[in-house]
């Protein structure tokens, strides 16, 4: 039989397709290039935003089609739409087989096999530890990133932040125990793979079961986990997303000064630049504790890039709201910003406040947003030109298949012309020095090893 897995959304989707293919692999079935070559097809769905939902809609109603031409198919979603809408998408939609909750991916072998047999549409939605079978499984042969493996240390957020449907669909902060997470980052460095990243809704607060933010100068269980997988040989870098401001605490900060192997750059998710929308938004700091990680981390790692997530058109966002939003990404100097534009989620504290941010202004918000960003990494970039940087490579260019790229520390992407005397590899490390940048691009020349 062979699968094929559709993922939307974020980080955490894609570990989650990813250990599901591990699993079905495990269990005798083959990856399908497409769905239409596909016997089972499974959507891991997102619902943080509605757009994402719609999308996901959409796709299940070709599927549909699909089944008509090859009625032995089985069809299933897994993922935050999944759990919530679930057992109601399962009853209006005729060609849909099952529906899996967020921690009941181990099941999706055994679901299968019972469907392919008994033809009874299947459900599960039950909540489990953070610990669940599968959820250390890894394809060696065949991954898409080689070089770089996710790595889910913790499931759930307990934070509520009122415009966030993920508390209520991925459930309670549960953390994985710390030995179990270093025995897979063993098991990635011995298949050679030289990068984690490792993945939670809030990474910061890994360890400290469900506790309010702690003062500053608490020690930290996610910085102790850094410092354990750092400790292992083989691995060489070291990323995470997405840490909380208000769980990143001092401990945290030095072990950014401690670690060469702990990457500097961070994105630090800060919603907004507006005082009173962040306490709308229950996002329990302020601008001047988001500066103050922010400045604290330049000083323990100079050379330090950030990226953020922002919404603009929260209910009741000003003018004012808005020009402090600008200011504040302008003091920190995001290499990088993901801006979304408001969207209501049933069940949230901020659906029951008026929506009453017209469209045209979010649409206008987002777009000077944008604006400021692509003008800021321009100048930002520019001043890299000059500068040698460690790239981890990442395989041909996709514009350009002759050049090759790669990442730097700071997650900048750098692209190069491989010398076809010394051929490189994905996952290798090279010298590169960066002779010309765009707002999202390096291009840098090779410096010979040893020079
Ligand atoms: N509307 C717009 N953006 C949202 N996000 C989460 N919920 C919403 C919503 N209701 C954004 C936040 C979060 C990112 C993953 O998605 O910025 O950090
Ligand atoms: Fe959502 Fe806030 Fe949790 Fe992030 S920290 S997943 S925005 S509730």
């Amino acid at each position: 039989m062979k699968f094929y897995i559709k993922t939307y959304g974020c980080q955490m989707n894609l570990r989650d397709s990813d250990s599901a293919a591990a699993l079905l692999i495990e269990h005798g079935l083959t990856p399908a290039d497409g769905e239409a070559d596909a016997d089972l097809v499974i959507l891991n769905t997102c619902s943080v935003r509605d757009q994402a939902e719609r999308k996901a809609i959409g796709k299940l109603g070709f599927l549909g089609k699909l089944k008509r031409e090859r009625p032995w198919m089985i069809f299933g979603i897994m993922g935050c739409m999944a759990q919530s809408r679930g057992a109601e998408l399962l009853k209006s939609i005729k060609h849909l087989d099952f529906a899996i909750g967020t921690d009941q991916i181990h099941r999706i072998p055994e679901i299968v096999d019972r469907i392919a047999t008994e033809h009874e549409k299947t459900a599960f939605f039950d909540r489990a530890s953070a610990e669940t079978p599968g959820i250390d499984s890894h394809r060696f042969d065949g991954a898409e990133s080689p070089h770089s493996a996710f790595v889910s240390i913790m499931r759930g957020c307990s934070r509520y932040c009122s415009y966030c449907i993920v508390p209520f669909v991925r459930g309670p902060e549960r953390s994985r125990p710390k030995e179990s997470i270093l025995n897979e980052c063993r098991t990635l460095a011995a298949h050679g793979v030289p990068e984690i990243f490792l993945l939670g809704q809030n990474v910061s607060a890994y360890g400290l079961d469900n506790t309010a933010p702690p003062p500053d100068d608490a020690p930290s269980p996610f910085g102790e986990l850094l410092k354990g997988i750092a400790a292992i040989d083989g691995i060489r870098r070291i990323r995470f997303t997405s840490p909380h401001p208000a769980y990143f605490t001092q401990a945290l900060i030095d072990v950014f000064a401690q670690s060469e192997k702990v990457c500097k750059y961070v994105h630090l998710p800060l919603q907004s630049g507006s005082d009173r929308i962040l306490k709308l938004m229950n996002r329990p700091y302020d601008t001047a504790k988001y500066l103050s990680v922010t400045d604290r981390l330049r000083r323990a790692a100079p050379g330090i890039s950030f990226s953020t997530d922002v919404i603009v058109g929260f209910p009741t966002e000003t003018e004012a709201d808005f020009q402090a939003t600008r200011e504040l990404m302008d003091r920190v100097g995001f290499d990088n910003a993901f801006i979304f534009k408001y969207s209501p989620r049933k069940g949230t504290r901020s659906a029951q406040m008026p929506d009453d941010v017209p469209q045209e202004v979010k649409e206008e918000r987002n777009q000077i947003l944008l604006a400021d960003l692509e003008r800021r990494a321009e100048a930002a970039n520019r001043k890299l030109v000059g500068q040698t940087f460690e790239l981890l490579v990442e395989g041909p260019s996709k514009r350009n298949s002759a050049r090759w790229s790669g990442r730097t520390d700071t997650f900048k992407q750098a692209v190069f012309t491989p010398d076809p005397a010394h051929p490189v590899a994905c996952g290798d490390f090279v010298r590169v020095k960066i002779v010309r940048s765009t707002a999202t691009t390096l291009y840098g020349e090779l410096v010979p090893a040893g020079s």
